[in-house]
């Protein structure tokens, strides 16, 4: 199994719109995924059609030796195969309070339990893709130790590279902990290593931003703003009727770049 951890500080960039529709590329085309939902708002919960679960992603951090596969559900019926969803809901804020002034680094009982939690289940899938909240918190934190390779859903404004330096810091916290306390972890294994893959542009307009200027290694792929009154309806029928845009539209530019984002992050080294 291999994780990938879509992340970013900022709010509102994709991260969900990203993480959902690569899930159903991934499963169209075959591949066994697990889609964890670590934002309390529970969007991509509620898009796979599992909003108000009763076992979910709070339950692996607050029950000991929680059995993970119970608070795993099979999300809606797509047209193309299948993905199996860990949902969130609101209870993870006040777990998140809880820890809110723990330091993360240094803190293997508490930050690898998502981890650990994932081995009973990591033979069975080949991708799991994990949908972070806007926020480096303890459950964002437990994430990002159960990743193997991180891709961070930006956008091309003036705020796009604000956060950056957290961010690094947190990801340089987080390879230091795998190398300290996962005897597991191997740079060369990418079931068992923890790289900043790059970054991906969304809501791009054409020309309008230079990724030279920017900190971050950019994907090659680009996924434009959707303007147009046809484009712009589809995004809110997917999100009404939680199906896939890639499903709704599979020739449409959105879904092509998708596509051709998958592609890359699979196939270009
Ligand atoms: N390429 C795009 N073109 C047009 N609209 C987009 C595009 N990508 C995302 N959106 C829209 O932007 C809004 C925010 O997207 P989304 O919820 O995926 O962001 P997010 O990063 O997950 O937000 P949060 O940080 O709150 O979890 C949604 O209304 C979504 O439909
Ligand atoms: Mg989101």
């Amino acid at each position: 199994m291999i994780t990938y951890s879509f992340i970013n500080l900022k709010g509102g960039v994709g991260k969900t719109t990203i993480s959902t529709n690569v899930a159903y590329a991934l499963a169209a085309a075959g591949a066994k995924v697990l889609f964890i939902d670590n934002d309390k708002q529970g969007n991509a919960s509620m898009f796979f059609g599992l909003k108000d679960k009763e076992l979910t992603l709070s339950d692996v951090f607050l029950k000991q030796d929680f059995d993970i596969k119970r608070a795993i559900y099979p999300a809606r019926k797509f047209k193309d195969g299948q993905i199996d969803v860990l949902p969130s809901n609101m209870t993870l804020l006040p777990l998140n309070m809880e820890h809110k002034d723990i330091n993360l680094n240094n803190q293997e009982n508490k930050t690898f339990i998502l981890k650990n939690a994932l081995k009973a289940v990591e033979g069975e899938y080949h991708f799991c893709l994990i949908d972070n909240a806007p926020d480096i918190n303890f459950t964002v934190y437990n994430a990002l130790i159960a990743t193997n390779q991180v891709i961070i859903v930006t956008n091309p404004d003036a705020y796009a590279d604000s956060g950056v330096d957290e961010m690094d810091k947190q990801f340089n916290n987080v390879l230091q902990d795998r190398q300290m306390y996962d005897e597991d972890y191997d740079e060369y294994d990418p079931q068992n290593n923890f790289i900043l893959r790059g970054a991906l542009l969304n809501k791009y307009i054409t020309n309008s931003y230079n990724k030279s200027s920017s900190k971050y290694k950019f994907f090659k792929t680009n996924i434009k703003l959707a303007t147009n009154y046809e484009a712009s309806k589809r995004f809110i029928e997917s999100i009404e009727t939680g199906k896939s845009i890639l499903e709704l539209s599979p020739n449409c530019l959105f879904s092509r770049q998708i596509n051709k984002f998958v592609n890359e992050l699979l196939y270009d080294k």
